[in-house]
């Protein structure tokens, strides 16, 4: 089913259908574009950006790359394929047919689930919104046109479901997310880690690299949902995520690339002496980066989590492919905790541990790049390590917020933390530097000073393509 892009509202969900949700969504519609305007990318309505557009959902339908003027992007309602007699792969209902509409004794816990995700996604477009005045190369500035546009959507898809499914407080919501914002402080995004700043070009490049990839985690437990239109929603959202990890995995990796090149061409550690960033900042951003992620899945032990699980609501990650009853009713996992100053692991119950699950595997997977980042730094004949610093360090949230860690994971006192912060976080006079690198370079194929080109550009096109046209 090819979508219409001639509909205001582009969707494969047979909308014009369903009068009563198409007007809900058109009166939802002016609202997000003036938000958009202004509070989307900074000064970038003019701009002709080569865009990665979904005509379909099916394989090869969904990835269309044109110049698209930003004032007239279309943001569109896109659901996975329906699969034929899908069932309730885990839970309390596990064996069911999967439900296509919300369950009154659920209604409450979805909307919740629905609204925390679906807050996530204009608020990192609020973040990034002034980081096109800076950019490092066309290419860069596409691919950050590129993710605003689908965190766009992803906001879409999520007030889909809150307008088709939950009647009037799912209108409320909606309009709420628009009114919540990033940092505000009355009222401010749901999630701590949304309420930060991206001020620059390295941040950016963590947030698509750690924070999108918390944010992989949470679509990918609820693509298992019993709630099929989400099941359905989230598959969707999942394809357009890895590309905005990608953008991070690389934009670090060229990052690192530049500072090796550097060190090993003036024979220096001093790369910033030569307008690069050294790899000593880069380890602080990550430390900064992977710790506020972390905390983004929640309480190690958690009965909401729980509670979500036995009811079908938000799975584990790839649950069919996890080899158990999929009801943890006497389960076991083993979760990290402080004793005396110790961490130690015990066995929990496994239900009340999902949270901590998803967030080993986040870690697991975050490693994979790293050790990518390493090669690289490897293959320079460099030695130096980029490492993940221990779940405790730098906690906010869940059983590690009450103590103080090094990256190492050694649990340490206040003052030891007050003397060591500024080895393990970035500092100010860092943060200070890395806004000193952050001028726009827009000239075709031209790149800043501290980042390396990237390997190739997007869709076959040669990396001085002209990936964005202002128009001024
Ligand atoms: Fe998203
Ligand atoms: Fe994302």
């Amino acid at each position: 089913m090819n979508i219409d892009y001639s509909e205001s509202i582009p969707n494969n969900v047979n909308l014009s259908g369903d009068r009563k949700l198409q007007r809900a969504l058109e009166q939802w519609q002016p609202g997000y574009q003036e938000w958009w305007k202004q509070l989307g990318p900074t000064d970038s309505l003019d701009m002709d950006v080569y865009l990665r557009t979904a005509i379909s959902v099916e394989a090869g339908g969904w990835a269309n790359y044109d110049h698209v003027r930003m004032l007239d992007y279309r943001w569109g309602i896109f659901l996975a394929p329906q699969e034929e007699d899908r069932k309730i792969a885990f839970g309390s209902h596990k064996g069911e047919a999967a439900w296509q509409e919300v369950p009154g004794e659920y209604r409450a816990e979805l909307r919740r689930l629905i609204v925390t995700q679906g807050d996530t996604e204009p608020a990192s477009v609020e973040q990034q919104r002034h980081l096109g005045l800076t950019c490092p190369s066309l290419y860069d500035l596409r691919n950050l046109f590129q993710v605003n546009v689908e965190e766009g959507r992803h906001l879409w898809a999520m007030v889909y479901l809150l307008q088709a499914h939950f009647g009037r407080d799912g209108r409320e919501e909606a309009d709420a997310m628009l009114e919540r914002h990033s940092g505000d402080p009355d009222k401010p995004r749901i999630l701590q880690a949304f309420n930060e700043e991206t001020p620059d070009w390295l941040s950016f490049f963590m947030f698509t690299y750690f924070t999108d990839r918390d944010g992989k985690y949470q679509l990918a437990s609820l693509a298992e949902s019993a709630f099929d239109p989400l099941s359905r929603s989230c598959r969707f959202m999942l394809t357009e995520e890895a590309h905005h990890m990608f953008v991070g995995e690389t934009g670090v990796g060229r990052v690192i690339q530049r500072a090796c090149e550097i060190m090993c061409d003036h024979k220096t550690d001093d790369v910033r002496k030569f307008g690069a960033i050294d790899l000593e900042t880069i380890q602080k951003f990550v430390n900064f980066h992977f710790s506020v992620s972390v905390d983004l899945f929640g309480q190690e032990i958690s009965t909401n989590a729980a509670n979500y699980y036995t009811m079908g609501l938000k799975g584990r990650f790839q649950e069919t492919r996890i080899d158990d009853d999929h009801k943890l009713n006497n389960a076991a996992y083993n979760v990290a905790e402080v004793k005396a100053d110790e961490i130690i692991y015990s066995e929990r119950s496994a239900l009340t541990a999902i949270n901590e699950r998803l967030r080993d595997d986040y870690i697991n997977d975050c490693q994979r790049g790293v050790d990518k980042w390493n090669k690289i730094i490897a293959n320079a004949g460099i030695n130096f390590c980029i490492t993940l610093p221990n779940r405790a360090f730098h906690r906010a949230i869940g059983a590690f917020s009450s103590v103080r860690a090094r990256p190492d994971g050694k649990i340490i006192t206040q003052a030891d933390w007050d003397q060591g912060q500024g080895n393990w976080l970035p500092t100010p006079d860092d943060r200070a530097y890395v806004s000193t690198l952050m001028k726009p370079v827009t000239e075709p194929g031209q790149v800043a000073s501290w980042i390396a080109p990237p390997a190739k550009g997007i869709n076959g096109q040669p990396i001085d393509f002209e990936y964005v046209r202002f128009n001024d």
